[in-house]
């Protein structure tokens, strides 16, 4: 039976959306878990970054999805405010020291999953892959970043998409700017005409204390435009050299993009009130992962391609900047069963196809059918072509290519460049912290 993005959102109780979630049984491959089963009532307590109502919406539904197979199995929403996962990852750390784990955590794949395996924090869940068949049914790269030793930590959920340049055509149009600028140099040919205008804030980003991460997602994309993937990967292996003319060519180009970007006040920090001024015609444009779309459809019931728009970030079209949420099974999880239960909902095409469609990102799967694409938004759609043909490149803000430490020092680097503006002393921050982490780099 074909589902539509609608359904997903009814069945997450989204205001406005198709009414019916009878049909949320037909999607549904969970079986009955052994918690439910056996009548002992259980709970779930589920950790994640998701608070705002797009991620929660997406979180909903997915957990409509789990309640079918596991009726008796009580959620526990614990959520921590945050975009990015900043404040949700410091709370983290500090009950994994107490060892009071939740039952399951969000990580992202790559590094920070590999933090968690070396600290001895998550259990190896390899029997789930061999149980459900997994390790044939995802995609073979993102089945690379959460091995260690030939064994499966974490179950990966979604697959987001980081070098998307997100904008509002209409603000665009009255400004006689392309949405979908082609290259950086038409990018900033675009981003100073409306800086002249005074009316539009060019590029929207908080500056403030607390929304580094935000800054540190464009320097990222802007170092891959003006790199490559190759070069790109090559900054987070064994060996990594940041003291080269192209790094400082791609930080030059990120400071300069950030001439553009006056911030947004103390009153729009987080990255779904800063989409909001894109949505709300206050701003041209905004660089961000593709959880916009669940804001820009949830949270301000937009129109894909009339009231927003989406390309690559100019310069990296042909490569693809993507991070993957994944959940856990902690060390010492209280209610291990229904972690399990939640973990297979979470691997289970129902589980991410409900979860996906609503989060604005596309599942973690080596392949999505032809019927199963017609769920998805047509940034979706577009997003599934590019995975498909493009070049892969793990995100740094994001978990994938740096440990937390290393992300650390670049966040040091980036704050400290947020005052000064000292280009050559960002470049110098970020070699000294390749010099100090590139050594310890699993890759
Ligand atoms: C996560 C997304 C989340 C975003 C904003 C990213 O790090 O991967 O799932 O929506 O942060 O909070």
């Amino acid at each position: 039976m074909a589902m539509s993005r609608r359904f997903f959102l009814a069945a997450a109780g989204v205001a406005g959306a198709a009414a019916g979630t009878g049909l949320l049984s037909a999607c549904s491959s969970n079986s009955q878990s052994a918690v439910g089963a056996n009548g002992a009532p259980g709970q779930l307590e589920v950790f994640s970054w998701w608070t705002d109502p797009g991620e929660k919406a997406a979180l909903d539904s997915l957990v409509s999805v789990f309640n079918q197979g596991n009726p008796n199995i009580k959620f526990i929403n614990r959520a921590v405010v945050g975009g990015g996962g900043d404040a949700a990852k410091a709370e983290l750390a500090k009950r994994l020291a107490a060892k009071n784990p939740p039952d399951t955590f969000q990580a992202q794949a790559g590094q920070m999953v590999g933090d968690y395996i070396t600290a001895g924090q998550i259990e190896d869940v390899s029997f789930l892959y061999k149980q459900e068949g997994w390790d044939t049914q995802f995609s073979q790269k993102v089945l690379k970043l959460i091995q260690r030793g030939g064994k499966y930590y974490s179950v990966p959920v979604d697959t987001h998409h980081i070098n998307v340049l997100w904008s509002n055509p209409k603000v665009c149009a009255a400004h006689g700017v392309s949405a979908k600028p082609a290259s950086m140099a038409e990018f900033i040919g675009n981003l100073r005409k409306l800086k002249k205008a005074g009316d539009v804030i060019p590029l929207a980003v908080s500056l403030d204390p607390g929304q580094e991460w935000q800054v540190k997602h464009i320097m990222e994309t802007v170092l891959v435009s003006t790199l490559g993937a190759d070069d790109w990967a090559a900054l987070w292996k064994k060996g990594a050299d940041w003291n080269t003319p192209k790094v400082t060519t791609a930080l030059n180009t990120f400071a300069e993009i950030m001439t553009y970007a006056p911030g947004t006040g103390s009153t729009v920090t987080g990255w779904d009130q800063v989409c909001g001024l894109v949505g709300g015609g206050k701003a041209a444009y905004q660089i961000m992962g593709d959880w916009v779309e669940a804001n820009f459809t949830v949270a301000q019931k937009l129109t894909p391609g009339t009231d927003y728009s989406w390309c690559a970030v100019p310069g990296t079209a042909g490569t693809f900047l993507f991070a993957c949420d994944c959940f856990t099974l902690p060390v010492g999880a209280k209610d291990r069963d229904a972690t399990i239960a939640w973990l297979k909902t979470c691997g289970s095409l129902s589980g991410q196809d409900s979860f996906t469609t609503v989060k604005g990102a596309i599942p973690p799967r080596a392949t999505v059918g032809a019927d199963e694409r017609t769920l998805f938004s047509p940034y979706l759609q577009w997003s599934l072509d590019e995975w498909k043909k493009d070049i892969l490149a793990g995100s740094l803000t994001h978990g994938v290519v740096a440990s937390g430490a290393w992300n650390a020092a670049v966040d040091a680097a980036v704050t400290a460049w947020l005052s000064d503006h000292n280009v050559p002393k960002l470049q110098q921050g970020l070699v000294a912290a390749a010099a100090k982490f590139a050594p310890l780099a699993q890759v």
